[in-house]
């Protein structure tokens, strides 16, 4: 196993959360830990401040800077992390459904105070389809939060996971007195403010003793001894193999500002979370350790400074080592292509890099030669699977103004949605063209995009549909025939599936019992077995 040191060494991640419950500040606290940074405040991520939110240029600015950030590489303990931006930003949730297929492990942020919320809702269900290792934390336990059971029972009951509390903790809001670490058998006191490295922790090998009468009163002691008991009882010992498997999520409470119950969870990440793991192809199953190089592109991110029209695809190491200056296949394309200045993020920089491993992201500048889900091997033909493409949820026909454009608007469409920033549906039988976004504001990106990048004028009006459904059935005959009978309502996407745009879900469900046969995807796979 010529990387294997290489490969056990790294872990990459993915912190996610409903906007506003903590994702920043947590990413932070980990820099801070990792020494990837000095001082708070230095993270500027995805985060796209609340009064920007019409403002797609703005938007657009301020995920520029954050390319920046899209990957933080940090080393703690002998371990290289590598942890994946996600945007907070609802309109760009199919960017981080994407980028979830690039890590091996997520840690999940959820608001003590407001429990599961729609966003993480959604997150979940990919985490869930893709069998992802999750380790939750319970975040702004210094606000009066809900009941810490009925909280578990409510993540439990909404996102469908079983969940593991790795510690319990003592209180919220300003009655909160920090959290038991059941791992560690330790009690770790919570003073607002707390710095790195800097927690009052008391360790106790019996809870009976009466320190921890002393350290947070009786009450409070008996409280916690309840607890432990019950917490014990139910749970035990968390099973590692569980947990790798997607099936139980370790829960943690903390508060991120002030740095609380952080290091408990870095601890247990280091500990637990995996190493870069096996990922299937068209093929068959490509292992880390596999001496030949292959990834995948999982992101593309374009500059809209018309000054830097260079675009950057983000490249996920999955198996053996990435070399600057190496001709690689890009097996869609057939073409063999190398790259000069590939970059690292290390320490929040973009560095040129000689070599990088699984596990590891690469910045790789595309003039356009790269959609989402390509592969690059070193000439073995397989594609990576498992990337989605999801159910858009608002639709406008695309009008060109300016016949003269006709060739540049189809280039045009055709790139901008090969970065994923869109879904492109062709009417059946027709050749009007129907984008498909999960935000507003991609359809501004998009008219914005074709006018400066590619001279396309175009008017977009919007269509009464509400979601698009993949079909597939068994039986060719019943879904043409079903095609044919609903023609106004269907559309081919870039690949030629059959796709069903619903006006509602009155409608979806209608069609869905009258016809059992076909069978309505809400998601696509990018590359199909
Ligand atoms: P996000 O990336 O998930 O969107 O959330 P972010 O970390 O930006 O946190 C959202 C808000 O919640 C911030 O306040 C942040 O300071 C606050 N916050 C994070 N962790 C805790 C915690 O443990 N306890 C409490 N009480 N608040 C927490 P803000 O006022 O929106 O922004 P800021 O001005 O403080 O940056």
């Amino acid at each position: 196993m010529k990387y294997s040191a290489e490969i056990n060494k790294r872990k990459t991640f993915a912190i996610i959360s409903h906007p506003d419950a903590g994702k920043t500040t947590l990413t932070e606290k980990f820099l801070l830990f990792g020494g990837a940074i000095q001082t708070a405040g230095a993270v500027k991520s995805n985060k796209i401040k609340k009064h920007a939110t019409s403002d797609f240029m703005e938007i657009e600015r301020q995920r520029g800077i954050s390319v920046a950030t899209s990957v933080m590489t940090f080393e703690y303990e002998g371990h290289l992390i590598n942890l994946l931006d996600t945007p907070g930003h609802k309109d760009f949730a199919e960017d981080t459904f994407r980028t979830l297929t690039a890590v091996d492990s997520v840690v999940l942020v959820i608001d003590s105070v407001n429990g599961v919320e729609p966003q993480t809702r959604r997150l979940m269900e990919v985490i869930a389809m893709r069998k992802t290792p999750v380790i939750v934390f319970i975040n702004k336990m210094d606000r009066d939060g809900k009941n810490r059971f009925d909280l578990l029972e409510e993540i439990e009951n909404e996102l469908k996971i079983q969940l593991h509390p790795m510690t319990v903790p003592i209180n919220s809001g300003k009655d909160f007195k920090g959290v038991y670490d059941l791992h560690k058998k330790s009690l770790v006191l919570f003073t607002a403010g707390t710095k790195a490295n800097d927690e009052a922790v008391v360790e106790i090998n019996d809870l009976n003793d009466t320190i921890l009468e002393t350290k947070i009163g009786k009450n409070d002691a008996n409280i916690l001894r309840e607890d432990v008991e019950l917490i014990d009882g139910v749970y035990g010992e968390l099973n590692n193999t569980d947990y790798l498997s997607g099936n139980i999520a370790p829960v943690f409470f903390g508060s991120a500002v002030n740095n609380f119950g952080v290091k408990e969870m870095l601890d247990t990440f280091i500990r637990i979370a995996p190493t870069p793991r096996p990922r299937s192809t068209t093929t068959r199953d490509v292992l880390p350790e596999e001496e030949k190089f292959s990834g995948f592109i999982f992101k593309i991110h374009a500059n809209l400074d018309p000054k830097h029209r260079d675009r950057i695809a983000f490249l996920r190491v999955c198996s053996g080592r990435f070399a600057r200056h190496t001709y690689y296949n890009h097996v869609r394309l057939q073409k063999d292509i190398r790259f000069t200045n590939p970059y690292s993020f290390l320490a929040r920089q973009k560095d040129v890099i000689e070599e990088a491993y699984p596990g590891d992201v690469v910045g790789l500048f595309d003039t356009g030669s790269f959609k989402i889900g390509d592969t690059l091997t070193e000439g073995e033909n397989f594609y990576f699977t498992g990337i989605p493409s999801f159910s858009p949820e608002i639709f406008k026909e695309v009008v060109n103004k300016d016949p003269m454009k006709t060739k540049q608007l189809e280039k045009g469409l055709n790139q901008l949605t090969d970065e994923g920033v869109a879904q492109l549906f062709t009417q059946f039988g027709g050749n009007k063209k129907i984008i498909g976004c999960v935000g507003e504001l991609q359809f501004e990106v998009i008219q914005y995009r074709l006018l400066q990048e590619y001279g396309a004028s175009v008017q977009m009006n919007s269509l009464p549909f509400y979601k698009a459904c993949w079909l597939t059935c068994k039986d060719a005959k019943k879904l043409e025939d079903f095609t044919k009978y609903k023609l106004a309502n269907i559309a081919e996407d870039k690949d030629g599936n059959v796709v069903y745009l619903a006006q509602s879900e009155w409608f979806l469900n209608t069609e869905i019992s009258n016809n059992p046969d076909i069978i309505f995807h809400f998601t696509s796979e990018i590359n199909k077995v």
